[in-house]
Formats: C-alpha cells, sequence, structure tokens
C-alpha cells in the first residue's frame, strides 16, 4: 500500500506542467505551507499537428449542433443579468433520460447532479467526504488528478497495486479497505491510463464490504462512499453493463461521468454523477453557489438533444483502437514486440520495456504527435486520432523505435 498526504503520484511528463514554475511563486506570499513546490497539474498544450495526449473525441461538432447549441444560448443570454437555476433541474432530468438510454437504467432527477466536468463532481466530493484525518483509497496505475482533490481538501490519499495486467487486485483492495477504513474507495472503469474495466463482480464485492468498514476519523459509525469514475464508459465493448445500474441496489455508490470524452464536449465542461439522492445532499452543500453556468447549462442540453451525432464516432473509435492495438503488438522495441494493456477506452497504454520513454516522446513530438508519458516506468499512452491523425502517428512511430535506446 502507497501513502502520500498531498503528493501527486511521479509520473514523468504526466506531472503538473507550470505556467511560472514554482520559482515563479513570490516567496513573500502567504501561500500554505503544503502547497510550497506544488505546480498547476495539466498534460503540455502544444500547438501541433497531431494531439493524441488527453483522450479527447478528435471529431468536431456537426453543424446542427453546432446551431442548437447556438440557438439555446442565443435563448438565455437576455437572461444573463440572472442567477442560473441554482439546481439545474431540466440538466439533470436531461442526465436521466441519457442514462435510460445509454445503460438501460432508470433514475429519477434527484439521483443525478452535474457540474464543471467530472474534474469537479470528484473535488465535491472529497470536499464532503474527505478531510483533515480521513482517507482515499485507489488502486495504482489510475487518475493522476484523485491525489490533488486529496491534497486540495487534506485528505489523506492510499494505493494498492493492480495486478501485473492492470486488473483490480480485489483481495489486496479488500484487505486495504479493513485496514485503513477509508471515507472514499476510488475506482475508474475504465481506468486511465489502463483502459481497464472492472467487472461488476469485483464491483459488487467492493460495495458489499464497504458496508462492513467504519470509516476512520468520523466521529459518527459511517460506511465507506465508493465512487467509480466512469468518464469513458462509452468506449466499452457493447454489452458491458454500467456500475449506474447498481445504484438502487447500493446506497453508498456514486458514479462520475463526463461529457467530455465519448460526447465530445470537453472544451464546454461538463460533468455529472449518479447516486442516491443522500449522496446528491451532501454534495450540494458543498457546491458554490450557482456553480453551472446558465451558458454551460444551455449548451449541454442542447447537445444531450443531438446525443446521436454527439456519439456518432464512438464505434468508430473503439474499432480504431482495437486497430492500433493489433498494429502496436506488431511492432517491435529490441527485438520484442510491444506490449498492449487491455483496453476499453478511447486511449492504449503501450510499450511495457522502452527503457527512456521520454525519448521515444520526444522523437514523436519532433514529428508532430504528441502522446503523453503517464503511468508505469517504460508504458506510453495515446489516445485515438481520426484515420489521418493515426496514420501518422503509426508512421512516425514505425520510424521512431528503431531509432531508441
Ligand atoms: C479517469 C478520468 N476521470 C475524470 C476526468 C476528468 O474529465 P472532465 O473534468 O473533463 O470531466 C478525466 C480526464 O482526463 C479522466 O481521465
Amino acid at each position: 500500500m502507497t501513502t502520500s498526504n498531498a503528493t501527486a503520484i511521479p509520473t514523468p511528463n504526466d506531472a503538473p506542467v507550470s505556467d511560472t514554475g514554482a520559482a515563479g511563486i513570490d516567496p513573500s506570499l502567504p501561500l500554505r505551507d503544503d502547497l510550497i513546490g506544488e505546480e498547476p497539474y495539466g498534460a503540455p498544450q502544444l500547438d501541433v499537428p497531431v494531439c493524441l495526449n488527453v483522450n479527447e473525441n478528435p471529431y468536431p461538432l456537426a453543424d446542427a449542433v453546432v446551431q442548437a447549441i447556438t440557438r439555446r444560448i442565443a435563448q438565455v443570454a437576455p437572461t444573463l443579468n440572472r442567477y442560473p437555476d441554482r439546481d439545474h433541474e431540466t440538466l439533470r432530468q436531461a442526465f436521466c433520460d441519457y442514462l435510460e438510454r445509454e445503460s438501460h437504467t432508470s433514475l429519477s432527477v434527484g439521483q443525478l447532479w452535474a457540474a464543471n466536468g467530472s474534474n469537479e463532481i470528484m473535488l465535491q466530493l472529497f470536499q464532503a467526504f474527505g478531510g483533515p484525518g480521513r482517507t482515499a483509497l485507489g488502486a495504482d496505475p489510475t487518475y493522476s488528478m484523485y491525489p490533488e482533490y486529496a491534497r486540495d481538501t487534506f485528505t489523506t490519499w492510499t494505493t494498492t497495486p493492480r495486478n501485473d495486467d492492470f486488473t483490480l487486485d480485489v483481495d489486496h483492495l479488500v484487505r486495504a479497505m479493513h485496514e485503513v477504513r477509508p471515507a472514499i474507495v476510488m475506482l475508474t472503469s475504465p481506468n486511465n491510463p489502463t483502459g481497464t474495466v472492472l467487472p461488476m463482480d469485483a464491483l459488487e464485492r467492493v460495495l458489499a464490504e464497504a458496508e462492513r468498514v467504519e470509516v476512520a476519523g468520523s466521529s459518527r459509525p459511517t460506511h465507506p462512499i465508493v465512487v467509480v469514475d466512469e468518464a469513458y464508459v462509452e468506449f466499452r465493448d457493447p454489452g458491458t453493463p454500467s456500475a449506474v445500474s447498481l445504484i438502487d441496489r447500493f446506497p453508498h455508490l456514486a458514479v462520475s461521468r463526463t461529457m467530455s470524452k465519448a460526447f465530445a464536449f470537453a472544451g464546454a465542461r461538463v460533468g455529472y454523477i449518479a447516486a442516491n439522492p443522500s449522496v446528491i445532499d451532501c454534495l450540494r452543500i458543498v457546491r458554490m453557489p450557482y456553480h453551472l453556468s446558465a451558458l454551460t447549462q444551455a449548451a449541454a442540453l442542447a447537445a444531450l438533444e443531438h446525443t446521436d451525432e454527439q456519439l456518432e464516432q464512438v464505434g468508430h473509435l473503439r474499432r480504431t483502437r482495437q486497430e492500433t492495438a493489433a498494429w502496436l503488438r506488431e511492432q517491435t522495441y529490441h527485438g520484442k514486440p510491444l506490449q498492449v494493456a487491455e483496453s476499453q477506452s478511447n486511449f492504449l497504454l503501450f510499450g511495457g520495456s522502452f527503457a527512456d520513454r521520454t525519448q521515444i516522446f520526444d522523437e514523436l513530438l519532433k514529428r508532430g504527435v504528441l502522446i503523453r508519458v503517464v503511468g508505469p516506468e517504460g508504458w506510453l499512452r495515446v489516445c485515438m486520432g481520426t484515420e489521418e491523425e493515426m496514420a501518422t502517428f503509426r508512421r512516425s512511430l514505425a520510424e521512431v523505435l528503431p531509432l531508441v535506446r
């Protein structure tokens, strides 16, 4: 088990990128002691021809969707003198309709909640359920923002290692749950950066076990919240259930989702959560007043009215992932085939034995292809782009592999 209080997992180039650099911070400012030396988080935003580093949907919005967004924004523009609907009820209903269709699960408005990206949703979860004296437990390697939510809410971040194939080591996690008695268990399916899906029986076991764990740092006998981060869930293989189907059975389950990935809406910043209404009530305590602007709500509603167009490329991106995985497995590095982690997402973790992954990253960048140095040593992550972008990626990587250490 690895525990940190306020330290992100060190992952080269996934490490926070600074605009000013830590050295640029004015030492006379009363910055919190635990933030000294910390830098803003974020993947490099570079102006290169092929950006395959932040797991976006590479296809721009269809004209019909752009027009619908423009119409909705024009409708609310004259009312921007007023605060927006604080409880964004119409949008929450639209998410219920979406989940009914996408995951065949019927939920009520009281079971939905939205915010500015699922990053804000998860920060709200940490604000409500974490805090000093409390622990959040995850399984490494995983999304590198979780330690940052922990740092910002004075929550201790602890991880258990995953199996060699990156599947969740459920026995290990369950043992750790009883040992550290976390307030939050953070699971990710499909996981970032590995793409690994969490099977439902494993999740059900964790959920059942959580009901037997008493949270450390709570003045009353309470049980952990189990968060499943389903940011990439629409890319899963057809027929695979979503954790939202378990919400009615497990009152401490919270499923975080986003419009940023498959839904091709990263620029609008819209995430949402499905959970028991009493979990949502806790988030309403910590949310900023009117946190979701009228413009965001309008744009999200318009995009949700055009779900078919927004999700149009998901099947294609899934096939691109399968073809790219097959191609990568045919490539060799120092005479051995590349490894590729089993992924049900829009990205692939590949390599496994790169001696100097940053050299490969740099060589690809010289050729105009931006990928991500993230995850365990020896691996790199690439997200699925358009046909042309993937052709450039393949051509560049094939050129680079024989050149590197
Ligand atoms: C696993 C995971 N969860 C959540 C997010 C945050 O997405 P957003 O805040 O855009 O909804 C990301 C973004 O890359 C992610 O990889």
